[in-house]
């Protein structure tokens, strides 16, 4: 049986102060992807300043991992520029995350995907 204990203090602190949590009216990039695995659903908005992300802002239906992901995701590449962007990927931000119990991981892989496919969007 999956306990709390093996999410990590990251885990913890994303889920319960999630970074860039809400919603940016006027984005330039949006990427909305759903999960095959559980039906949750992560939206992804962006504001740039030329090739700077000046703005990153997430939206869940997700569970407690999802939101801890997407938080993380969003403070990888805040302020970062397109390039650097493009280049996180799902180990990015499960790495960042520390570790993830097995039966989680999928959560985290809406993060990237869904941030990839908002810069796809611009
Ligand atoms: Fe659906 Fe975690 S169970 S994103």
């Amino acid at each position: 049986m999956e306990s709390n204990c093996d999410y990590t203090k990251a885990v913890f602190d994303h889920f319960q102060n999630p970074r860039n949590m809400g919603e940016i009216e006027d984005a330039d990039g949006v990427g909305t992807v759903g999960n095959p695995s559980c039906g949750d659903v992560l939206k992804v908005m962006l504001k740039v300043d030329g090739d700077k992300i000046e703005d990153v802002k997430f939206q869940t239906f997700g569970c407690a991992a999802a939101i801890a992901s997407s938080s993380m995701m969003t403070t990888l590449v805040k302020g970062k520029s397109l390039g650097e962007a493009k280049k996180v990927t799902n180990k990015d931000v499960a790495a960042a995350l520390g570790q993830l119990p097995p039966i989680k991981v999928h959560c985290s892989n809406l993060a990237a995907d869904a941030l990839q496919k908002a810069i796809g969007d611009l």
